[in-house]
């Protein structure tokens, strides 16, 4: 069973239940770690080896009951979901820690000037994590106009960059007095942007490969111009216990509103609907609720 991004109410217990009652609502991070591994203990479990994931390695959320393993336990993966938040933003939790994890590397602060390739919801998180952190300007790079446009509407602050018109360099150069970007985000699977990433960076640029390509991935960076212009790339993987924590506090605190990327909710008896529907339509989110 699929579903990573998910929110539960707790009915049953086990032994390794200690700190949660039955009735508590809880989100877990997916991505679970060996907790043996120095990247455990230092905390970035996120890049163990022998990660096993919900949804993957594990069975996941789109279903009426999941049982939580023992070892999302003792890690720490189980969170309590703040008051307040419904349950699809609590599951949406999951991807803000991503991003959080993608940007924690990335340092955006004020003043920076911010490009974000693919527009995405994930392209759409990193845009408001971005504008949170303090950045003057974030352009957002797209090449599916009407998606571009929905962006837009929901992050009123974002200038769009349409890459269907050819090659998008002049146009960034235009729009950061000559610059270039200081921050460059590939929220999207395609070796093109990776390109473009570096093309457009400033001197002493921060980029993420947020968003790994199929197959080999080889050639699309250009090392010299990443030697000459001192810029930092970046990779990004997953999320650790503790981003999920931060996420779940920042839609509690209402830093950011979730709320307006969930389209709408089936049962879980509509979900090869929901599945099509978002392949079809072009819809941010759809929650699939077992409760129907
Ligand atoms: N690092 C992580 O932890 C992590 C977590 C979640 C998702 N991801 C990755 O993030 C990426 C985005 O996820 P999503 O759910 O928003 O995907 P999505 O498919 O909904 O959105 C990607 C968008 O990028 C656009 N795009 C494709 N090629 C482009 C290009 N060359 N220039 C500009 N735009 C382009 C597409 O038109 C689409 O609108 C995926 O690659 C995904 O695998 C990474
Ligand atoms: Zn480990």
């Amino acid at each position: 069973v699929i579903g990573h991004e998910l929110c539960g109410e707790m009915v049953e217990t086990g032994a390794e239940m200690r700190d949660f009652e039955l009735g508590q609502r809880v989100t877990v991070t997916p991505a679970i770690g060996c907790g043996r591994c120095p990247d455990c203990i230092t905390g970035r479990s996120n890049l163990c080896t022998e990660l096993k994931t919900i949804g993957f390695q594990f069975d996941g959320g789109f279903a009426e009951l999941m049982e939580i393993p023992p070892s999302a336990f003792a890690q720490g993966n189980v969170n309590l979901v703040p008051e307040g938040l419904s349950n699809g933003e609590a599951a949406l939790a999951e991807p803000i820690a991503c991003v959080i994890n993608g940007q924690e590397l990335l340092h955006v602060g004020s003043g920076d000037i911010v490009a974000i390739f693919g527009s995405g919801f994930i392209g759409c998180l990193h845009a408001e994590m971005a504008l949170l952190g303090g950045s003057e300007k974030v352009l957002m790079i797209g090449r599916n106009a009407a998606k571009s446009e929905q962006v837009k509407q929901l992050i009123p602050r974002i200038t769009l960059v349409d890459s269907r018109k050819g090659d998008i360099r002049e146009e960034i150069l235009g729009l950061t007095s000559g610059r270039g970007v200081d921050v460059a985000i590939v929220a999207c699977s395609s070796g093109a942007a990776q390109t473009d990433a570096v093309r457009i960076a400033a001197n002493r640029a921060r980029i993420s490969l947020f968003g790994g390509l199929p197959g080999e991935a080889l050639g699309f960076l250009d090392s010299n111009t990443i030697h000459y212009k001192e810029l930092s790339i970046n990779g990004a993987h997953a999320s650790t216990p503790e981003q999920n924590r931060q996420a779940l506090e920042l839609i509690a605190q209402k830093k950011l509103d979730l709320a307006k990327y969930i389209n709408k909710t089936y049962p879980l008896s509509k979900i090869e609907t929901a599945f099509t529907e978002l392949g079809r339509k072009k819809l941010f989110k759809i929650m699939v609720d077992p409760s129907f």
